[in-house]
């Protein structure tokens, strides 16, 4: 394994076995108002959504996670199979290892095996700004080839940047990399955070370029700032132990961001709630302030790691919740839970 590859590994690993989320689940301060008198049949409530032009069975996506190392093939395949079931979005980790080895194209791969309705290519941002536009544009094709993504995610991910070792810390020129690569590439561009999320400046700014998406990725789940941490303690590096300790909370609420960049972009982007979402629940309140559909990471990757089986369940379980959330509130459709609220703020 090269360095890339075992760092793919030990994120997953630490992630499984260590308690890597922020201090608070900001989707606790999120309530929604109990409906004593919803007046609809459970059984008629209709989950289903659109999303980039493609039909989902439910508002749920399976976050950016993993891919690039012989293990990551097993966990993309089983949430593939889980998307696959329940018609929900995928997206695998950045495929920047498979472009230095292409042997690991498979570990991506996989997910064409499966009827995933959406599917999400993804590379951090810092590597685009390293290529150049001609190189990115290229790039971009071979790695949507490699899943036939409808989707090209860019991910910002500076926290993670900041406080490892090995980080690649130069962010000029990134928001002029995004805004060329989403005017010159056909697949539509959505811009990513991964855990620190995207403010109402960051989103007004992207809103001025063509990208057709905000994925939020806000604070109050998995803390890559935390898993650093733990990284660096296996190398006794405490140095960056403790920087990771210092901003394991750092980051915008995923709740916050949604209702943010909502207004930043006078909704007009769809608005992806990746961060902290832990089921069904989590997932209405996420569309009634706003999102067009929730992003799962954590919740979906021990159970990826077991089994086929382990990972429907784990949708299974949060469809079922999302419905009950449904009927409690009275609404009978996706399109009609942003018009309910929410008390964390509302939307108009
Ligand atoms: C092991 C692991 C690897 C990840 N790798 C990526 C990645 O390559 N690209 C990306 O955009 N996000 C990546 N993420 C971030 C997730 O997509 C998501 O934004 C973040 O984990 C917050 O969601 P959660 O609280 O549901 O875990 C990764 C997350 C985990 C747990």
């Amino acid at each position: 394994m090269n360095q890339t590859e075992s760092r793919k590994d030990e994120h997953v690993r630490i992630a499984i076995e260590e308690n890597v989320s922020t201090s608070h689940n900001y989707w606790d301060d999120v309530k929604l108002v109990h409906n004593a008198l919803p007046e609809i049949n459970k059984s008629d409530i209709d989950i289903s959504t659109k999303l980039f032009g493609k039909k989902l069975g439910a508002p749920l996506i399976v976050a950016s996670m993993t891919g690039g190392y012989d293990k990551a093939k097993k966990i993309n395949e089983n949430l593939a199979a889980a998307a696959e079931k329940y018609q929900i979005g995928m997206g695998v980790g950045s495929q920047r290892a498979a472009l230095e080895k292409p042997e690991l194209k498979e570990t991506y791969g996989i997910v064409k095996d499966y009827d995933v309705p959406l599917r999400f290519a993804n590379i951090g941002a810092s590597q685009i700004v390293s290529w150049g536009h001609k190189k990115t544009l290229g790039n971009a094709q071979k790695m949507i080839d490699m899943i036939d993504a409808h989707v090209f995610i860019v991910c910002l991910n500076f926290l993670q940047e900041a406080v490892m070792s090995e980080g690649e810390s130069n962010a000029k020129g990134c928001f002029d990399a995004i805004k060329k690569l989403a005017e010159d590439l056909d697949t539509p561009v959505v811009v990513k955070e991964s855990g620190a999320g995207i403010s109402f400046d960051v989103a007004s700014r992207l809103s001025k370029t063509k990208i057709a998406g905000i994925d939020v990725g806000g604070a109050g789940g998995t803390s890559f700032a935390a898993i650093e941490h733990y990284r660096s303690k296996l190398r006794f590096d405490r140095l960056h132990e403790r920087g990771g300790k210092t901003f394991w909370d750092w980051g915008i609420p995923t709740p916050k961001c949604i209702l943010d960049a909502g207004d930043a972009t006078d909704w007009k982007l769809p608005i992806i709630a990746t961060g902290g979402i832990r089921n069904g629940l989590d997932v209405a309140k996420a569309i009634a302030l706003g999102a067009s559909c929730a992003g799962v990471a954590h919740t979906f990757l021990e159970p990826a790691t077991k089994s086929k089986h382990s990972a429907l369940f784990e949708v299974e379980v949060i469809v079922k919740e999302l419905r009950a959330a449904m009927f409690l509130v009275g609404v009978d459709r996706v399109s009609k839970m942003a018009d309910i609220g929410a008390e964390y703020g509302f939307k108009k």
